[in-house]
């Protein structure tokens, strides 16, 4: 589907508010249709020179936000295709509080949202039906501008979704590594690191968790300079490829959606798609431990104790607490690499994190308020729900163990909270951190608003705005 600035289509998406004096403004417009304008409300209205009239109800007037309009877009662009429209004009204005400006960005991202569909392994259902063009019928200045950011920062979204949604029969850590190698067209520096060079760089914690499968591990890095900034910020991303809990072994209904472990490295990777698509003045660098939480003779198991790159000491209390410990050496190892002026690892991580936090929020902790208040602005500011949880010295003695340095498990009261504060340990002190529980939000079993069932590329948005000013 392309989107265009213009109104070159004879069909027409016109918006109403739910309000006392719709039927009069039906009535001027001569269309002869029951509807209350109530939010996402749609109907047609077709006339004698079959131009199609869309209406979408946007509700009541003091009730409009983004999210509102975003979620009617994405409705509307869903019937579009049901309705095999193949283009029409949209008029934007400005719309209750929201600017023109506010109100085209909102539009265009509901339109993409509701674009979206993964449906390549359907084969028994008829083409699926493609919007060829909506046209923005626009005054707005920068109207092109918007239009561009949301064009690079969907590759991105998108490029997640994909990602995450695609089953791990299909990506594994090498396949994984090759969908990264992609990005190399965009300027992005990848550097694939496979299980050799993983055993040289002492990545004995990573190594311990891959080990149960026969698919080989991949340490995927990528680089991308674009700006006078001598140091970059580290994005980190949690890349189970699949997570079976391994020999603490999970039952098969929590089994069934991890193929979505790998939810951080996917928007560690929509991330950089993003702002290599628009060229984003910035320094970042991503690191992604991509391997398999599997059972085998080789596997290991729950007791055991496991060195890291960085000396610590690790004992397997649970081998289903395995992200922490993939991520205990990638964060190491970008904190030691890049020397970054921030960092920031994000993880489908624990099942505590989806209990607190239902599919409604991202739970984030941190030892730098300033920094995270820049993060949580930026969330704001792009419609993601980003939550902060405590830190504490008592809930990180969870984690401590009797005989390592540290045990990857502390206990399910404060999951969410332990399991961060076991990846921050491996975070050098004098650099500013956040973790990112994702667990909740990466991949969803209930639609909402505009986020389909499964994938949500939730997070790209809030990193790429703040990349943009951090
Ligand atoms: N990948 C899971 C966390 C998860 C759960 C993500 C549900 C998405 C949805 C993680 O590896 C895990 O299994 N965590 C355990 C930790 C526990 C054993 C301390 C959990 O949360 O149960
Ligand atoms: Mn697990
Ligand atoms: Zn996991």
């Amino acid at each position: 589907m392309n989107l265009q600035i213009g109104n070159k289509s004879k069909n027409t998406l016109l918006f109403f508010l739910q309000s006392d004096d719709i039927k009069a403004q039906l009535d001027a417009k001569n269309i002869k249709q029951k509807f209350s304008g109530e939010a996402c409300e749609i109907a047609y209205f077709v006339d004698q020179e079959d131009c199609v009239t869309m209406l979408l109800g946007l509700g009541k007037k003091e009730s409009i936000t983004k999210k509102v309009v975003k979620t009617a877009l994405s409705k509307a662009v869903r019937s579009l295709k049901k309705e095999k429209i193949s283009d029409i004009n949209i008029n934007i204005s400005e719309c209750a509080g929201l600017s023109e400006s506010e109100f085209l960005n909102a539009v265009i991202e509901g339109v993409k949202y509701g674009d979206y569909s993964f449906n390549k392994y359907k084969t028994t259902e008829d083409e699926p039906f493609e919007i060829d063009t909506i046209y923005l019928n626009t005054n707005v200045t920068d109207a092109e501008k918007i239009l561009t950011r949301a064009n690079g920062l969907f590759e991105g979204i998108n490029f997640t979704k994909d990602l995450v949604n695609e089953p791990a029969n299909t990506i594994y850590p090498e396949t994984l590594a090759n969908e990264a190698e992609k990005l190399r067209d965009l300027g992005v520096k990848v550097t694939i690191y496979d299980k050799k060079q993983i055993e040289d760089m002492d990545m004995k914690a990573f190594l311990s968790v891959s080990m149960g499968s026969e698919k080989e591990p991949r340490l995927i890095v990528l680089e991308y300079n674009n700006s006078e900034d001598e140091k970059p910020l580290a994005l980190v991303g949690k890349g189970l490829t699949y997570d079976s809990g391994g020999y603490s072994i999970k039952p098969s209904d929590g089994m069934k959606t991890m193929k979505s472990d790998m939810g951080g490295a996917g928007t560690v990777l929509g991330l950089f798609k993003a702002v290599a698509t628009n060229k984003v003045e910035c320094n970042i660098v991503g690191v992604i431990a991509a391997c398999e939480n599997l059972i085998s003779g080789r596997a290991y198991k729950p007791g055991d104790i496991v060195g890291s790159m960085s000396g610590k000491t690790i004992e397997v209390d649970n081998t289903d607490a395995e992200g922490r410990v993939t991520l205990a050496d990638a964060v190491y190892y970008a904190a030691k690499t890049f020397e970054p002026r921030g960092l920031i690892d994000m993880a489908t991580l624990t099942g505590a994190c989806v209990i607190a936090l239902g599919e409604f929020y991202t739970g984030a902790i941190t030892r730098n308020q300033e920094f995270l208040d820049a993060l949580l602005q930026s969330a704001k500011e792009e419609d993601e729900n980003l939550w902060q949880m405590p830190v504490d010295d008592d809930i990180k003695k969870l984690n401590n163990s009797e005989i390592a340095d540290i045990k990857n498990s502390g206990g399910r009261l404060a999951g969410m909270i332990s399991a961060g504060l076991f990846v921050g340990e491996f975070v050098p002190e004098e650099i500013p951190w956040i973790h990112l529980d994702i667990a909740g939000t990466a991949f969803i079993d209930t639609a909402r608003n505009y986020y389909d069932k499964g994938a949500t590329g939730q997070m790209v948005k809030t990193l790429y705005n703040l990349v943009n000013k951090y």
